[in-house]
């Protein structure tokens, strides 16, 4: 069971991030190795160049994002860790699948029609050709587990009609690319805006005091998580509900960085006086969830060399794997001389 996954090295790294997928990654490259397999995961700094972007903040991003997720627990000796601008099999990939790929579907995809009214100075091609670029970076490897959050549904579904289409049409009988399947992950998916709780967490568009971002000092942490807003139910009540986002997200977060069920969590919190034990308990349990991330993230990021060393032993790993797709996919497009 092959994994792969991509991520942004844009905007600072939150909590709705880490546990929705940076945590993720992790479990899947023990539960890849388990299986024999591999999981694979990309930091995507070409699909960061189709919005507007600073080409030397970008190389900072991609140093932080890298050693966030070495501190998180991703180890390069058991999982494959790259950065996409080092394995040119997606580019090539990305122009090849072009050929299966319908412009129609493409300028229909919701993060291109919601990015590309955000965009001031230029609506780029790139906008609209990123998801045939997610499409190659998974294709190339034959992956079959995909962890993404709720807001790629519509790039997977492109991803999958890409690869039936493919094999349909190049396969000659045979399934050359492998059809991948979504993994949405189940607890703290959706990790909402401490302010506004009826937003996601997000990396644009929530406020900062709304954020608990992966590297905030503990003082941070408790600070913005005593401020959360919660509800005016008299007597408070703590317990999930639609009715109640704010304590709502409180006991997910809670759960989530206590390796605790929500249920479990609220079981715990029977004698709790009012919100502010909540969020205390909350307070505590993400304070210490990431101060393990926080402490060797600075003992990682200020080693750069070490970093792209890192990821150049990804990256020919990645290649390897990609190469061989790449030379089955061209020999069946008739690209190139014949193998
Ligand atoms: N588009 C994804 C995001 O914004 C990142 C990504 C790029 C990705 N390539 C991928 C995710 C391949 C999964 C598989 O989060």
């Amino acid at each position: 069971m092959r994994i792969f996954s991509g991520i942004q090295p844009t905007g600072r790294k939150h909590l709705g991030n880490y546990i929705g997928a940076i945590r993720q990654y992790v479990g899947g490259q023990e539960r890849a190795a388990a299986a024999g397999d591999v999981a694979i995961y990309c930091i995507v700094d070409l699909h960061a160049t189709t919005v507007q972007y600073d080409p030397a903040v970008l190389r900072e991003r991609l140093y932080d994002t890298t050693a966030i997720l070495l501190a998180a627990g991703l180890d390069p000796e058991r999982c494959i860790l790259f950065r996409q601008g080092d394995v040119p099999e997606h580019t090539e990939l990305c122009w090849l699948l072009c050929s299966v790929t319908a412009l129609g579907e493409l300028s229909r995809m919701h993060q291109f029609r919601d990015k590309s009214v955000a965009q001031r100075e230029l609506v780029s091609a790139g906008l609209l050709f990123y998801p045939v670029l997610q499409a190659a970076d998974v294709l190339a490897y034959r992956a079959v587990e995909v962890p993404v959050g709720e807001d790629q549904r519509e790039h997977l579904e492109l991803m999958r009609d890409v690869a039936t289409r493919f094999n349909a049409r190049f396969g000659g009988g045979r399934d050359i690319l492998v059809v991948p399947e979504h993994r949405i992950p189940a607890v703290g998916a959706r990790i909402m805006d401490l302010q506004d709780p009826t937003r996601k967490m997000s990396t644009t568009g929530s406020s900062e005091e709304g954020t608990v971002y992966v590297l905030d000092e503990p003082g941070a942490i408790e600070k913005k998580m005593r401020r959360a807003v919660t509800d005016s139910d008299d007597p408070p009540a703590i317990r999930r509900g639609d009715d109640k986002p704010g304590v709502t997200n409180l006991i997910d977060i809670l759960a989530a960085c206590s390796a605790r069920t929500p249920e479990e969590v609220v079981a715990s919190l029977a004698d709790a006086r009012g919100y502010g034990d909540l969020k205390a308990a909350a307070a505590a349990a993400v304070v210490e969830e990431l101060r393990p991330v926080r402490e060797r993230f600075a003992e990682l990021r200020p080693d750069e060399r070490l970093l792209e060393q890192t990821l150049a032993a990804g990256a020919e790993q990645a290649r390897a794997l990609a190469g061989a797709t790449l030379s089955e996919v061209r020999e069946a497009m008739g690209v190139g001389p014949p193998r």
